[in-house]
């Protein structure tokens, strides 16, 4: 089974990127980025200048999460800015096929990502169009809040319509993940956890991203 542990930076010093990616630089995966518009989350955080900037300290898979309206006029700029992975919100797209090709012709690998309240079922058609979902489970907007339990069936369900349909798509989870909550989305089928607080709210970050792989390395699914 092959875990991948992706550190939000939104829960490190904005202060010092440089040494809060070269923190984390051993032992990640991928490095998650988290986009907020001020419209479409309640919060504002950083655009392609500051992903461009971390772009040039970094070796690691760049994975930038937009909770953006309109994502599709962005894609280009945070594909420049040095983005391997995007993913734009279902809830924030009308023509999400169309903007899930334009990543791919950008040549990152492109994501839906879906908030708590939004259903499996509504993936059905776009799942075949992208190469990984990313399942909410706060409400985006910001770190460190609490994981909702409820969202572990759904990703479950999304699992179960990707292995039916033989699709190379890959499940990634995105809030309120750590050492007790990372063996309940791996066992649903989630191979990507993305952690803000669990990591960078930690000083040691190297013993934080192994506690968080310890819990799910014994693990049989
Ligand atoms: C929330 C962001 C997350 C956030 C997760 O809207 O999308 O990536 O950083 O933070 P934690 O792991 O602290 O819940
Ligand atoms: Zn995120």
């Amino acid at each position: 089974m092959n875990i991948k542990i992706a550190p939000s930076l939104l829960s490190a010093n904005f202060a010092k990127l440089a040494d809060e990616i070269a923190s984390i630089e051993k032992g990640a995966d991928v490095l998650h980025l988290d986009v907020m518009d001020g419209h479409f989350v309640p919060n504002i955080t950083m655009g392609p200048a500051v992903v461009k900037a971390c772009r040039a300290v970094s070796k690691l898979t760049f994975d930038c999460h937009l909770m953006i309206e309109q994502p599709q006029l962005y894609i280009e700029r945070f594909i420049d800015a040095g983005a391997d992975m995007i993913s734009i919100h279902q809830e924030a797209e009308h023509h999400l096929q169309r903007a899930l090709q334009l990543i791919r012709d950008g040549g990152a690998k492109a994501g839906i990502a879906i908030n708590p309240a939004t259903p499996a079922e509504s993936l059905s058609t776009a799942i075949e169009f992208c190469d990984f979902v990313l399942v909410m489970t706060v409400n985006p907007g910001f770190g460190g809040q609490r994981f909702i339990e409820p969202v572990v069936p759904k990703i479950r369900h999304i699992a179960q319509m990707i292995r039916e349909r033989g699709l190379p798509v890959e499940i990634e989870v995105d809030g309120g993940i750590d050492a007790q909550t990372a063996p309940r989305v791996v066992s649903a089928g989630a191979t990507i956890l993305v952690a803000g607080s669990a990591i960078f709210g930690h000083q040691d970050r190297t013993a934080a991203m192994e506690l968080i792989r310890a819990s799910v390395t014994a693990l049989k699914v």
